[in-house]
């Protein structure tokens, strides 16, 4: 385990590390995660996903659209139990790793919801919708701005292309409501690459 991980789990260490071994082992065998993952899970996945809850709030309710394995969502909700999180994930075999993860961990503040985003839209709206690999911005916002309340935020994880991305994309940003879009560096003093999210508004 790095070292960067202690001080961002803190007393949440515990749990992170059994969210790792649970990725290790069936996240492998029951193809979540590929095998190449395993040796970099924690500053790759665990730390990277970990610092985005650095833009949350307290206490607020967030939607993690396209869950997969857990990333971010779930670690979300083990740095920060806090939060009350909905993993949003359309394939069955990944909603009921999602659900076994949950309970092993014995997560009190997460849901999970087997579903695309879209059919979401106009039933369920939370404070915070996050993402990591969903799709390119374009389809993105279309997926998930529908789902974040007025006066809340999208934060989608991205790589190093995310200012170029957020140039490419005005005129969606602009379809879909999404204002004072930027992109935020988070623990350049902590992993390498540090974790980068595209932050918007969401004005209606
Ligand atoms: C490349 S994976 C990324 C998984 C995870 N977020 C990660 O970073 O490892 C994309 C995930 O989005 C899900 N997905 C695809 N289309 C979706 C949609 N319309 N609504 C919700 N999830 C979707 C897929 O089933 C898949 O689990």
């Amino acid at each position: 385990m790095p070292s960067s991980a202690r001080g961002v789990f803190a007393d949440r260490l515990p749990l992170a590390a059994a969210f790792v071994e649970l990725l290790a082992t069936e996240g492998v065998t029951r193809g979540l995660i590929g095998p190449r993952e395993a040796p970099r899970l924690w500053e790759r996945h665990l730390v990277n996903c970990a610092l985005a809850s650095d833009v949350l709030a307290d206490g607020v309710e967030v939607c993690d659209v396209g869950s997969g394995a857990g990333l971010p969502g779930l670690v979300l909700a083990i740095r920060r139990p806090d939060l009350r999180v909905t993993l949003v994930e359309p394939l069955l075999r990944r909603t009921t790793f999602l659900s076994e993860a949950v309970d092993r961990l014995g997560l009190q503040n997460v849901q999970v919801t087997r579903a695309r985003a879209e059919e979401l839209h106009g039933a369920r709206d939370f404070t915070v919708v996050t993402s990591r690999a969903l799709a390119p911005l374009p389809r993105l916002l279309q997926w998930c701005m529908p789902l974040v309340r007025q006066g809340g935020h999208l934060v989608a994880l991205k790589g190093a292309t995310a200012a170029e991305e957020l140039t490419a994309a005005r005129d969606d940003l602009a379809r879909w409501g999404a204002a004072e879009a930027e992109v935020v560096t988070l623990g350049a003093d902590v992993i390498s690459p540090p974790t980068t999210v595209i932050r918007a508004l969401a004005t209606r």
